[in-house]
């Protein structure tokens, strides 16, 4: 049984314009109600430009705002970037690193990802590193390895103290916006060994305390059987994340399951 308190994201990618980021934040609180936001940490990852208008319709309710990305140098002569400190001005509280689409669609190394992901937490983020492997390393037996070099990589030279600001998110790439979704056993059998590595790598403390989301073709119909896994603690939620009844069902379905703490 975990009291690992849930979380979920909602990662809107390069999607709504600011009109629309702002009905949709407006839309998902409604729909989540009072209840849902009690009972689980909810985060929203509009795009960069939205950052600042979603910021003024959450206000200081209890969803959280977050970016997508960030940069690791404070500021200067980075054409395009973003650093953290913008991200905390905007009124971000959360960023995600490692997205499989940085990592595979813009080229992110796995240095890249480290040097972001130390910075963001240095600067008082919390941060939601994403893990995960390709078809072709799933087929050749590789996930669990592969989730382990890219965590080794971001979480180099951290120490427990940096745990209350992670979440590990574990998303195969394959499953990523292709309906694809993984099964409950294998998400927690990848879950269960990112959970060792966490305590290789920080501590038995913070590998029991840092909560691990599944992220990959999560709907409303999936949702509770995939979280009812003991070592899966909510979900990073891309397409569903979109459409503000399917994105509170899914949180709802995070609240429901008995063993998480109310
Ligand atoms: P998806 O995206 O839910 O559309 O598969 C998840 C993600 O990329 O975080």
């Amino acid at each position: 049984m975990s009291d690992r308190r849930p979380i979920i994201g909602g990662n809107w990618k390069m999607n709504t314009t600011l009109a629309g980021a702002r009905d949709l934040a407006q839309a998902v609180v409604q729909a989540i109600g009072q209840d849902g936001a009690r009972q689980a940490d909810v985060v929203l990852f509009p795009p960069f430009v939205s950052l600042a208008g979603v910021a003024g319709t959450l206000g200081d309710g209890p969803v959280a705002l977050g970016a997508q990305d960030v940069y690791h140098e404070s500021d200067g002569a980075f054409t395009g970037e973003i650093s953290c400190a913008m991200l905390a001005d905007c009124g971000c509280g959360y960023v995600l690193t490692g997205h499989s689409e940085r990592r595979h669609v813009i080229g992110e190394s796995d240095d890249l990802v480290g040097l972001k992901t130390r910075a963001a937490i240095a600067s008082g983020l919390h941060v939601i590193l994403c893990v995960g492997e390709l078809l072709e390393e799933r087929e050749a037996g590789q996930t669990d390895a592969v989730n382990e070099r890219q965590l080794r990589a971001a979480l180099a030279g951290l120490g427990p103290d940096a745990a209350p600001r992670l979440t590990i998110a574990y998303e195969p790439v394959w499953a990523i916006g292709t309906g694809k979704t993984a099964t409950p056993a294998d998400a927690q059998a990848a879950h269960a060994r990112i959970r060792q590595v966490l305590g290789e790598l920080m501590g038995d403390a913070a590998s029991t305390s840092i909560r691990i989301q599944y992220g990959g073709s999560v709907k409303p119909a999936n949702a509770a059987e995939l979280f009812g896994q003991p070592d899966i603690d909510g979900g990073l939620i891309g397409g569903a994340s979109l459409k503000a009844e399917d994105f509170a069902s899914i949180v709802r379905a995070a609240c429901s399951d008995p063993a998480r703490p109310r």
